[in-house]
């Protein structure tokens, strides 16, 4: 029997995670497996909500995130990892909550409204997009989370989901806590072209990367922009390549980088030499167990079945719950 709090963050299988992902997520929730009961999902159900006329791709993501995450040090030793649609009873409730969540609250939401300006492409004036916080709200409760692990992004939606866990208390009697979500501080990862990174620019660095990949992209790097010829002095506080170095060198080697940039000793072609070569060496363990895992496809598959089952069993008690206070029993 556990007393640590409980957590839960999930993440859409869109497509192989990035040095962003890592930075911006994953390596946190690695550190919180030791302090928290972590729930952690893939949420296929969500990436439908936008993806509904290309699902094909959705099952082969699935293995590659988990893969990614496995890699990187989430384990099932310490975490529950699971994936959404296997455990059904996150339908059930989705269903019920979505009784009593005013449809205002859900047009209001500064992330629906977002994401149909920039996804202008797709058609996204279906029902499911909508109600896609009603689904996490789901998603959160069920496990009577406290907290959620997310980035400022998804802000509105843990507030949402606290709303409308208020209102089911308030209508039915008190069975859920109120999440919380759980910023952490981030280093700044640009993608090569400085913009956000992110798979759709085509500007990422992906955890799969090899070692030429990697010196091939970060060769691409756009450093300090003033920075047009050798002879040129730089100013790292401006460059990407340096936010890199900060993560990836050895201190004594960026204490030096620094100063030679800003007279102009050192080039930015030797510069992101050194950082290729130290971001490929961390990145090489990484690329190893993906390798492990990749050559044992039953294995991936077991833990998903595992940790879905172990998730099931947790849901399920708290949808009875539920039933018995709605009155559906
Ligand atoms: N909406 C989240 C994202 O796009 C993914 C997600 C779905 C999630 N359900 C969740 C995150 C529940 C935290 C908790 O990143
Ligand atoms: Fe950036 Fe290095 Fe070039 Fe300086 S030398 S601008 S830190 S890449």
């Amino acid at each position: 029997m556990t007393h640590k709090r409980r957590i839960l963050s999930g993440m859409r299988p869109t497509g192989p995670l990035h040095l962003g992902n890592l930075h911006g997520a994953l390596l946190n929730w690695v550190d919180m497996q030791d302090d928290y009961d972590c729930f952690f999902f893939i949420a296929d159900w969500h990436a439908l909500t936008s993806d509904y006329e290309d699902p094909g791709r959705i099952s082969g993501f699935i293995r590659e995130l988990m893969i990614d995450w496995l890699s990187v040090g989430l384990t099932p030793e310490k975490s529950t990892l699971f994936v959404q649609s296997l455990v059904k009873e996150h339908a059930e409730l989705f269903l019920l909550l979505s009784m009593i969540t005013p449809v205002p609250w859900l047009e209001r939401n500064p992330t629906y409204k977002d994401q149909l300006v920039q996804l202008d492409s797709k058609d996204l004036s279906t029902f499911g997009f909508l109600g896609y916080p009603v689904l996490q709200a789901a998603d959160i409760i069920i496990y009577k989370a406290h907290g959620v692990p997310v980035g400022v992004d998804q802000v509105p939606h843990v507030e949402i989901t606290r709303e409308i866990a208020r209102r089911f208390n308030y209508l039915y009697g008190e069975v859920f806590p109120e999440p919380k979500e759980m910023l952490t501080a981030t280093p700044k990862i640009l993608g090569m072209d400085r913009r956000k990174m992110s798979k759709s620019y085509h500007n990422a660095i992906f955890l799969k990367d090899g070692t030429d990949e990697i010196a091939a992209k970060v060769s691409r790097m756009i450093t300090d922009p003033q920075r047009k010829r050798r002879s040129d002095p730089g100013d790292p506080g401006v460059c990407n390549v340096f936010e890199f170095h900060k993560i990836y060198t050895e201190p004594e080697k960026v204490a030096e980088i620094d100063p030679a940039c800003r007279s102009a000793e050192i080039g930015c072609v030797e510069c992101k030499q050194i950082m290729a070569d130290r971001l490929a060496n961390a990145l090489a363990p990484i690329r190893e167990k993906r390798r492990y895992y990749e050559a044992r496809p039953e294995l991936v598959e077991e833990i998903i079945t595992a940790g879905s089952d172990c998730a099931r069993d947790t849901a399920r008690k708290t949808i009875e719950e539920v039933r018995q206070v709605v009155g559906l029993e």
